[in-house]
């Protein structure tokens, strides 16, 4: 294989990256960032894949979730509060209904930039370019904001490095002690059936912690009751600054991306001769492969190959996105390849992507049932073809918005007008999240019987 360097994939063709009218100031902007400091430390994304190489193993499950599209708009310490308490609410109701560890990692701090279906966007009988992230033009129909503005990257690291700095400050500062699993509930669905659910969970969590504190166990003598691993992912979408804020670790030599943790290619970028490919071969962070139904086996196998020659354990995740209706047409195929050719991966379920419409009045929406079957379908499938589903991957927040359809709150087409906030597609919100997390945990205690684990301890 070619040698490669952080600026390698220049060599290659890539979509989805903005043309910058002022490229003088884009090199000035990409210089200061190579000398910021790094988001997120080489240990720590080796600490994560060794977390992930226990998915692989199917001793623990990968809960990946957050907005679609970050934005300099929503940016309140409550927003980043709430969507990591909920996080915390969803991973408790799966690590106690399947008896397994569950792996945080935030579409957060550095989720900005979007693929568009369309370069333009067309108003009123006026055309102009499509909003393509924060960090790179406005989202309001402007002619001059949508042009792409390399200055908005250094707003856009500082409100990662913020976050991230909250999100830090909440994992290890006492917000995460199990003690206080009462406080993590999101004061408007105080009323929801989820939440009468989940309170009859930190009731028994309680008890469990009263009988250990009795035996001498509480988490004044073990942290790992009192904190909590939270990493952050984005799309490795705008490789200029991917690059810009890649680095050699100086304890081994190699290059990280220390803009995340965890990034991952999109459906559309993810061609095997493509720019993106080339860039996320040559780093050491774990990487996600969106699989969409264009996706054919011998690609996804070749994809693998190129990003993990080593087939190393935790640095694949493959993150299928077919929709509900088109899973068993193409993921069965998929599956048997990975384990025909003995590929380590980590298969997570993103029901989100494939399942977006065009609501009666107009918004963009995702029907929350159509959710739920998409997850249910692919657990049956890894079922039926014995593998681990070990993942899941969703676009949502902490906050009471009305943008996808459905739940528990039985929100219609006319609702969504009422709280519609999102910069990219419509996020599931606390309520939804949060019976997705309900509903799913019984399959996820199914499917744990296919965990090489587990096979291994019964034969
Ligand atoms: C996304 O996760 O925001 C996204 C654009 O997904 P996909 O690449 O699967 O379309
Ligand atoms: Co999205």
């Amino acid at each position: 294989m070619k040698i490669w360097k952080p600026d390698s994939w220049k060599k290659y063709p890539v979509k989805h990256i903005p043309e910058y009218p002022d490229k003088k100031e884009l090199e000035m902007v990409l210089g200061k960032i190579k000398k910021f400091p790094p988001l997120v430390f080489a240990g720590e994304t080796r600490h994560l894949k060794d977390q992930l190489a226990d998915v692989v193993d199917g001793k623990a499950f990968l809960l990946q979730g957050g907005d679609c599209a970050e934005s300099f708009a929503e940016f309140h310490p409550d927003n980043i509060r709430d969507t990591f308490k909920l996080m915390l609410q969803m991973s408790l109701v799966l690590t106690y209904s399947a008896s397994l560890p569950v792996v945080k990692l935030g579409r957060i701090a550095g989720q900005f930039s979007k693929p568009r279906s369309s370069p333009i966007e067309k108003k009123d009988g006026i055309e102009l370019p499509s909003y393509l992230g924060d960090n790179i033009n406005g989202i309001e129909f402007n002619k001059r904001l949508r042009i792409p503005d390399a200055k908005r990257l250094f707003k856009a690291y500082s409100q990662s490095a913020s976050t991230l700095n909250l999100i830090r400050a909440f994992s290890h500062g006492g917000f995460a002690d199990l003690k206080k699993v009462h406080t993590w509930n999101l004061g408007f669905i105080k009323k929801s059936p989820e939440a009468k659910k989940f309170k009859e969970l930190e009731d028994k969590i309680a008890d469990a912690l009263a009988f250990m504190d009795a035996c001498g166990i509480n988490s004044d003598f073990n942290r790992r009751l009192k904190t909590v691993n939270f990493w952050t992912s984005h799309e490795a979408l705008l490789l200029p600054f991917e690059e810009s804020m890649t680095r050699v670790d100086s304890t081994t030599g190699e290059y990280h991306d220390t803009s995340a943790h965890f990034v991952w290619i999109g459906d559309r970028t993810r061609q095997i001769d493509g720019g993106h490919v080339e860039f996320c071969r040559g780093i050491e962070n774990p990487i996600g492969i969106k699989c969409g139904p264009t996706l054919k086996a011998d690609d996804l196998i070749n994809l693998c190959n190129k990003i993990n020659p080593k087939n190393e354990k935790g640095k694949v995740t493959l993150i299928s996105r077919f929709g509900y209706e088109n899973v068993n047409k193409h993921l069965p195929k998929l599956i048997r390849s990975i384990k025909k050719e003995g590929l380590n991966v980590i298969w997570s379920c993103d029901p989100c992507h494939g399942n977006t419409i065009k609501a009666s009045t107009g918004y963009k929406t995702r029907p929350f049932n159509s959710v739920v079957k998409e997850v249910k379908n692919v657990f049956e499938c890894h079922q039926s073809e014995g593998s681990y589903a070990g993942g899941l991957h969703i676009e949502m927040t902490g906050q009471n918005v009305t943008e996808c359809t459905g739940g528990a709150q039985k929100i219609s087409d006319q609702d969504l007008s009422h709280r519609y906030h999102t910069h990219c597609d419509p996020r599931l919100n606390a309520n939804q999240a949060l019976e997705l997390a309900f509903l799913i945990s019984d399959e996820i205690k199914k499917n744990a019987k296919y965990s090489k684990n587990n096979i291994k301890a019964a034969s």
